[in-house]
């Protein structure tokens, strides 16, 4: 369904949101990064469903990452303990600090799933650093696309750091759910970039 020109209303107590879909056709050149030895990647083979919601949780919460929340457990497992699905850590001295997840499912693609850093190191380098380490996996199999999607509750910074990654936008979409604030399924201080509207 396509929107109409102009305002559209949202129902108090649900958000809207612009999903900006990216993608790029050929494996682009790393970008410099810096390097810290504390930093790895780890490749998690069959993650325990709570220790990836707790490291999903720790990175999303104040970006409202919400759908890995919500799924079964049943319909969790069967994503990331997919052979087509490679879910990373990205460590600081072994503590998991970043979510990182390729989704091969597709034939011939690669679906940037999951990218991003806690709170304790945005804005540190570890960005790129972690970007570099994903294209590099990503192309190192047989794909001819790799994608991605970003809205306007992620980071603000996401959208030009994806873009200076690579990936060109080629979809726009407007998303709208129940705030995930008023349900409980994140705690009701995070994200104050989009105010919650109670319902009256
Ligand atoms: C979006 C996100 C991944 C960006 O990561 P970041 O940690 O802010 O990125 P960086 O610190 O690497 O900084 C970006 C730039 O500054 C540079 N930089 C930052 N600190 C640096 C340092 N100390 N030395 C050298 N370069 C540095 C990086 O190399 C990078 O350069 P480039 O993009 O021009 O190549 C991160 O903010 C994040 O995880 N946000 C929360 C989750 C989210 O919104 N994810 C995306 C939506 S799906």
């Amino acid at each position: 369904m396509m929107l109409a020109d102009g305002y559209t209303d949202v129902a108090d107590g649900k958000l809207a949101t612009v999903v900006t879909s990216l993608q790029m056709r050929a494996r682009p050149e790393p970008r410099p990064e810096r390097q810290c030895d504390a930093w790895s990647l780890r490749r998690v083979e069959q993650p325990a469903l709570g220790w990836y919601r707790d490291l999903y949780r720790r990175v999303g919460d104040d970006w409202m990452w919400i759908s890995r929340l919500l799924m079964p457990d049943a319909d969790l497992a069967a994503i990331i303990h997919s052979p087509d699905v490679a879910v990373h850590a990205f460590e600081v001295d072994g503590v998991a600090e970043g979510l990182l997840e390729l989704d091969f499912r597709v034939p011939g693609e690669c679906e940037l799933a999951f990218f991003g850093l806690t709170g304790r190191v945005q804005g540190s380098g570890a960005g790129r650093w972690l970007m570099n380490r994903a294209l590099q996996r990503a192309w190192s199999r047989p794909i001819s696309r790799l994608w991605v999607h970003t809205c306007t509750l992620d980071h603000p910074d996401a959208l030009a750091f994806y873009a200076r990654s690579g990936f060109v936008p080629f979809r726009r979409q407007v998303e709208v759910f129940d705030d995930p604030r008023l349900t409980g399924t994140v705690p009701r201080h995070v994200a104050p970039h989009a105010p919650i509207i109670e319902p009256a």
